[in-house]
């Protein structure tokens, strides 16, 4: 446990023994990354012929998942600590962390081939690094690290910051790391002020007419600030995508304006709902309708999908309203997103494209594209599965067929197939690395015979290697990892963490310090990038070390992970109860 000495000042919800030291949970990130799109008409009953799929309500039931009987002595085994996996985790955390610390403490973001440090904007750096870093040495013990974070986030951060910065960013990456960091250190103020201030700097980003929120924020301003080549536009994902960190900080504060902000953001995509519960892409934040946009589990859109079901869990399956829209999103997921592929039915998503025929009418087109970030879905599934898909109280490990209504049983095979064709979308490359992006081969698709059910698209088209052939330290394949293998125990699960943690150090670790995106996963000698996602710290190397960790460190049933991987903790809500 890292702890040093610090104001102690405990919360209704916090946890005498916090459970660290080994390892633990999950969260997902959907990284924005396209362009807003041309034409964004208002989407009105566009979506037809898509149909909402009817889903039976089951039962609330706690999740603590339970072996069964004494017999499992062998199953208990799986879930004692992988030692020496774990410390190497570890050492190549400190591999990344030590290097930022001697060439950049402080800036926003690392690049370690050149070792140099940059900011987000010329107004100077909001602890992008650091602070998205902090919880994972507290989770792994890295008590001397820990203190000079801390040292850095009590005498040098500073949000004063005259310049616009990305409100879904900030609020995963600073305002959940901060929250974590102050529940892993069992309530040091310290964390809790930093944060107060970060949200209130924010929250001006909620008064449009809609009470969507604007994409980005002046921090020094107080004022939200709009694309300048899209106004009034928000991403589905970046505007649900907030909730987790605001209603704790509420929960923690007892402020109920936090609360109340994301979730009449809520209200507004419930009210916007389409006849598929699919959302596209996009919304207006003045009308707080949908505009004509992809739907997809990828950019954008993932961390939606995330939150609905993080949300019911968060207060303890106390507000079943997210449940609802959760399951709804399922149904309509499975039904109308989910594929299998041509030569070995490997489970994906694909994206439904929206096209104006020659009357106007909008048809949607059905494109076999899977970004990595859809890869969270695999775990998400599996634990929506023995969370909301239950028919008794509670599962066993893994969880037996008769213990899962109809559709947990359809949502934990979809979410291990899916985690399957992520993994296979690794073991398919020289590095043994999955693409940013994957196509799926279809019938149609005029590109000659199917000799391989997925591909990286423009691989020889050009000398330089597509945008999609990179490996940028993602982290949502082993965060699946992470979550199949404490609901399952199946050792399978760590042995292919183990063999990406081992690509990784091979490719993408520069020996000077600190490791780097690479350019072409097919290419053993690849170019790298000079950049390091502050995900690799906060979100790679933190699940990776809790798939090797025992089994109590960070129980999935006593936390949720933010999107960027800081655990928060479940609590039973003494504010609101949701809507209706
Ligand atoms: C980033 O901002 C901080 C705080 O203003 C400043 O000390 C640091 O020099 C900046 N880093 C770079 C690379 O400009
Ligand atoms: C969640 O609810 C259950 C059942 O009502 C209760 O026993 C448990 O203590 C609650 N957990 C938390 C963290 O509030």
């Amino acid at each position: 446990m890292a702890s040093t000495s610090r104001t102690m000042r405990k919360r209704k919800d916090e946890k005498t023994g916090v459970k660290l030291n080994g390892s633990s949970t999950p969260p997902k990130v959907e990284r924005p990354g396209s362009k807003f799109p041309k034409n964004t008409v208002v989407l009105s009953l566009v979506c037809a012929g898509v149909i909402l799929l009817l889903v039976q309500r089951f039962e609330l039931l706690t999740t603590r998942p339970h072996v069964e009987d004494e017999g499992k002595q062998s199953q208990k085994l799986t879930f004692a600590a992988d030692v020496e996996r774990r410390d190497a985790v570890v050492a190549a955390f400190k591999h990344a962390w030590l290097a930022y610390e001697r060439d950049a403490m402080g800036d926003d973001e690392y690049h370690p081939i050149s070792g140099k440090g940059t900011n987000l904007t010329k107004s100077g750096g909001i602890g992008y690094t650091v602070i998205d870093s902090i919880d994972t040495m507290q989770i792994m013990g890295l008590d001397e690290e820990y203190t000079r974070a801390r040292e850095w986030v009590a005498n040098k951060l500073s949000f004063d910051r005259d310049d616009s910065f990305n409100t879904f960013e900030t609020t995963i990456r600073v305002l959940g790391g901060l929250l974590s960091a102050y529940h892993l250190s069992s309530g040091d103020s310290l964390y809790l002020e930093r944060a107060t201030e970060l949200a209130d700097r924010m929250l001006p980003v909620f008064d449009t007419p809609s009470g969507l929120p604007m994409p980005n924020v002046n921090l020094a301003k107080r004022q939200g600030v709009e694309d300048s080549n899209s106004p009034n536009v928000i991403s589905t994902a970046e505007a649900a995508t907030l909730q987790l960190e605001f209603r704790y900080l509420s929960h923690l504060t007892d402020n109920e304006e936090y609360w109340e902000k994301v979730e009449a953001v809520m209200k507004m995509i419930r009210a916007a709902k389409l006849p598929s519960a699919l959302v596209p892409i996009y919304m207006g934040s003045k009308s707080g309708q949908f505009l004509l946009s992809e739907i997809r589990l990828g950019s954008r859109g993932d961390s939606y999908y995330e939150y609905l079901l993080k949300q019911y869990l968060q207060t303890n399956q106390t507000e079943p309203i997210y449940r609802e829209m959760y399951e709804d999103a399922m149904g309509g997921i499975s039904e109308h997103l989910v594929q299998k592929s041509l030569r070995r039915g490997l489970t994906y998503t694909a994206e439904l494209v929206p096209q104006r025929g020659r009357t106007g009418q909008i048809g949607w087109h059905l494109v076999p594209k899977q970004d990595h970030l859809v890869c969270f879905l695999g775990g998400s599934l599996m634990l929506g599965a023995t969370t909301t898909g239950t028919l008794g109280d509670g599962v066993s490990i893994p969880p037996a067929e008769d213990e899962l209504s109809e559709i947990g049983d359809r949502d934990w095979k979809t979410g291990s197939e899916i985690l399957d064709t992520c993994i296979d979308t690794y073991k398919g490359t020289a590095t043994g690395l999955s693409p940013e992006i994957v196509h799926f081969r279809t019938a149609d698709d005029d590109l000659g015979p199917i000799g391989s059910d997925w591909y990286i698209r423009g691989t020889g088209e050009t000398e330089a290697p597509p945008y999609d052939a990179r490996y940028i330290l993602r982290p949502e394949t082993v965060e699946s990892l992470f979550i199949a293998f404490r609901l399952t125990g199946d050792d399978r699960y760590r042995q292919i963490g183990w063999d990406i943690f081992q690509s990784i150090n091979e490719y993408c670790r520069v020996e000077t310090g600190g490791f780097a995106s690479i350019l072409n996963v097919h290419d053993k000698n690849s170019k790298l990038e000079d950049r390091m996602e502050t995900f690799m710290m906060s979100e790679t190397l933190k699940y990776l070390y809790l798939l090797f960790s025992d089994a109590s460190v960070l129980p999935l049933d006593e936390y949720v992970f933010n999107t960027e991987a800081h655990p928060l903790p479940i609590f039973t809500p003494n504010i609101r109860t949701g809507f209706s």
